[in-house]
């Protein structure tokens, strides 16, 4: 992992960096490339636009690391308020939740509680609610809390990613629960001992993952998994690998996030693939923000040309 990709995930662990940049306006500038504002309305407003070019949408309130059960429980009552949102608007979109804002830290039982009152609200609604997955050591909180979900609702959904040694394994198990599965990279600081240090070695893991999630028989009962990745040369080979299958388009669909290649999001759309935007919205954007520049560090020209502008 290169050095500044390293002091960048470092730096997104820090308080105080995290208070400093939220009273910066050129900080804040520069994170509107990828979060179209502080408010829902923002979101709801980006999410419309992109489904009159033909792509749907997730949302998601920024926040992590809730150390209380009545912030938590604001959360859970935030995104009952989204689903009746996109109800209303008639807006195709989906949610994503991160358990550390749903307080797994707290009280595993309780966080069950939280996403289980969420999908339960969804499944009313005939929505749809993704879980994402963070830093390793809360994976198995995560997949148990998943499972537990999932046990009663089939709208549910669970990131998981390539990079780590043990995913192939959880997949596996995950499918056999007919599980719907979005499939990232990862984004976290791990060791090598949890997760694969080198790119090339991730890049291979992603496409032989992804291609096991192409030959799940489960679209055929209507359980569309994501590939949620910008890496176009990872695209064009999952494209390749289901068109040599006869695996139709709508058996998958692509993921990814607002802001970035956002060209390609409404060309793969325009032919014909599924393209869902995740849009991230909200004031705590420090960590989530600084994990975007260590996925590309060219992207820390942007926060030098907000200095100035
Ligand atoms: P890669 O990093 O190789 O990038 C490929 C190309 O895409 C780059 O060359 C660049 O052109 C472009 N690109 C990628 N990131 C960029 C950026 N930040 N700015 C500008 N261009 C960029 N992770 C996680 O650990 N848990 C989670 O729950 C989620 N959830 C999630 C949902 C969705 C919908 C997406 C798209 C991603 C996530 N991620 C995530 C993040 C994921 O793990 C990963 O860090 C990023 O998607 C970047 O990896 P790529 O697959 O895009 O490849």
């Amino acid at each position: 992992m290169g050095l500044l990709r390293q002091a960048l995930l470092k730096a997104s662990r820090s308080q105080w960096l995290a208070n400093q940049a939220s009273r910066r306006g050129f900080a804040r500038r520069a994170v509107r490339r990828f979060i179209p504002g502080d408010e829902f309305e923002a979101a709801l407003t980006a999410a419309k636009k992109l489904g009159s070019q033909g792509v749907t949408t997730v949302f998601t309130q920024l926040g992590e690391d809730v150390a209380e059960h009545a912030e938590a429980e604001g959360v859970t009552a935030h995104y009952l308020e989204v689903l009746e949102a996109i109800q209303t608007q008639s807006v195709r979109s989906h949610i994503s939740v991160k358990l550390t804002q749903l307080g797994v830290d707290i009280d595993q039982q309780f966080c069950v509680d939280q996403v289980e009152r969420i999908v339960a609200r969804a499944a009313e609604l005939r929505n749809f609610v993704w879980i994402d997955i963070e830093g390793s050591p809360l994976v198995d909180a995560t997949l148990g809390t998943f499972r537990a979900v999932r046990a009663n609702h089939t709208n549910v959904g669970l990131c998981l990613q390539a990079y780590l040694h043990r995913t192939p394994d959880d997949m596996e198990s995950l499918m056999g629960i007919g599980a719907r599965i979005r499939l990232v990279k990862g984004a976290y600081r791990e060791p090598a001992s949890v997760a694969l240090p080198k790119k090339t070695d991730v890049d291979s893991q992603y496409l032989e993952l992804a291609k096991r999630l192409l030959r799940d028989d489960a679209h055929k009962a209507g359980t569309v998994h994501g590939m949620a990745t910008h890496d176009l040369r990872l695209i064009g080979q999952i494209n390749d690998y289901a068109r040599a299958r006869g695996i139709p388009r709508e058996a998958y669909e692509f993921q990814m996030l607002y802001g970035i290649r956002t060209a390609a999001q409404l060309q793969l759309a325009a032919q014909g693939y599924q393209v869902r935007t995740l849009i991230s919205y909200g004031s705590a954007w420090f960590p989530w923000y600084m994990r975007r520049l260590a996925e590309r560090p060219a992207n820390l020209w942007f926060v030098v040309k907000s200095l100035f502008s």
